[in-house]
């Protein structure tokens, strides 16, 4: 083996959820099927470089560069991540690993960067396991063996793979779907869904008073815990049906269901579950009002802290901008918001 420096890189978008995972068993599998739309702007590229080590050391040997500065906290993630991966990819162990990462959206924007983060760096670690064992995957595979490694990291970053619409997890409508990586959703011929825009409206930069994986390990033992399951199935079962039926209306019904679900089962979970801030409540009142003064499609959803997704499609972009700026931006963090849409995955970068 060549003792030369290899350089990888992948850029991999995040992901906002229509149908949440909220709630997992053991190794990252979900209780129940997600949806989510991948974005297109918020995104995380990351370089992987690697040289073989000199024998005998048979630890994970890394370095974790973010924005340019040496990040212990991702050092250990990511140890932690490859060391569970070494029985499969038992070659992490044979190189010196240096990953480089940035992300393009805002810094302290509340957004969470776990999808993106870990996707990239899925898709850097099936890249070099092509180069050190010579073995090309097609390129299905190649991508679903990135979804289970993300997932791995982060449940949602199983979805960052594919672009458009993507679900994770069994859906007894949708073959070849598994808990145990993302299938990209196909729908029929031309639809409007596929130029779906999402501004990111941020009510609050502050990290979370709860993490996601915090939030799952509670649904463990939630009074809700089998009714949030049956109601996720059936949320889904009607969503992917409206997709193939582009009914607007049951799309923006379930998608703001979902949201305020989570966030019931975020405050029945304990005390520091109330993640919602007065101006998040302002914010989806303003978007329930608009719609029904200007009779457009849009909706909202909201991950697990306070800041809003409002969706809405291209053909309706003036109008929803000019409602943004005048009525909803004064809600913002500093009338801070991120104006993304729907995006077509990953792409590898050239080093
Ligand atoms: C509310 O994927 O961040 O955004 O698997 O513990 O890393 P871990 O959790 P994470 O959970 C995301 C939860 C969610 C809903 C969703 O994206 O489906």
């Amino acid at each position: 083996m060549s003792e030369e420096t290899i350089t990888i890189g992948w850029r991999a978008p995040s992901n906002i959820a229509l149908i949440k995972y909220w709630g997992k068993r053991a190794n990252q599998l979900p209780e129940n099927g997600s949806l989510s739309i991948t974005l297109d702007k918020s995104t995380t590229t990351t370089y992987l470089s690697f040289q073989k080590k000199k024998a005998g050391d048979q630890n994970i040997s890394l370095r974790y560069f973010f924005h340019g500065v040496q990040q212990s906290q991702f050092e250990k993630k990511t140890r932690e991540l490859l060391n569970s991966l070494l029985t499969e990819m038992p070659f992490l162990a044979d190189y010196e690993l240096v990953f480089k990462s940035e992300n393009n959206f805002p810094h302290s924007t509340g957004i969470a960067s776990s999808a993106s983060s870990m996707s990239a760096l899925a898709l850097c670690l099936v890249s070099m396991e092509e180069k050190v064992t010579g073995n090309q995957l097609k390129h299905e595979d190649f991508y679903q063996r990135g979804s289970i490694i993300a997932r791995l990291g982060s449940g949602s970053a199983s979805r960052s793979l594919y672009g458009g619409i993507v679900t994770w997890g069994t859906i007894p409508s949708i073959d070849q779907s598994s808990d145990d990586y993302a299938t990209p959703f196909l729908f029929p011929g031309e639809s409007r869904l596929n130029r779906v825009m999402d501004i990111i409206l941020i009510v609050s930069s502050k990290e979370k008073a709860v993490s996601s994986s915090k939030g799952h390990a509670l649904m463990k033992a939630h009074p809700y815990r089998e009714g949030r399951k049956d109601q996720a199935n059936a949320n889904m079962a009607e969503i992917t049906n409206a997709i193939r039926n582009n009914d607007y209306q049951t799309i923006a019904l379930i998608s703001e269901n979902e949201a305020l679900s989570l966030h019931a089962l975020l405050m029945t979970s304990g005390p520091e579950g109330l993640l919602l801030k007065p101006d998040t409540l302002h914010i989806i009142e303003e978007i329930k009002l608009f719609r029904e003064t200007s009779g457009l499609d849009l909706f909202y959803t909201i991950d697990a802290g306070p800041n809003v997704h409002l969706i809405y499609y291209e053909d309706q972009r003036e109008q929803v901008l000019s409602f943004v700026r005048q009525t909803l931006s004064p809600y913002c963090e500093g009338g801070q918001w991120i104006d993304d849409k729907i995006g077509s995955g990953p792409i590898q970068m050239t080093s």
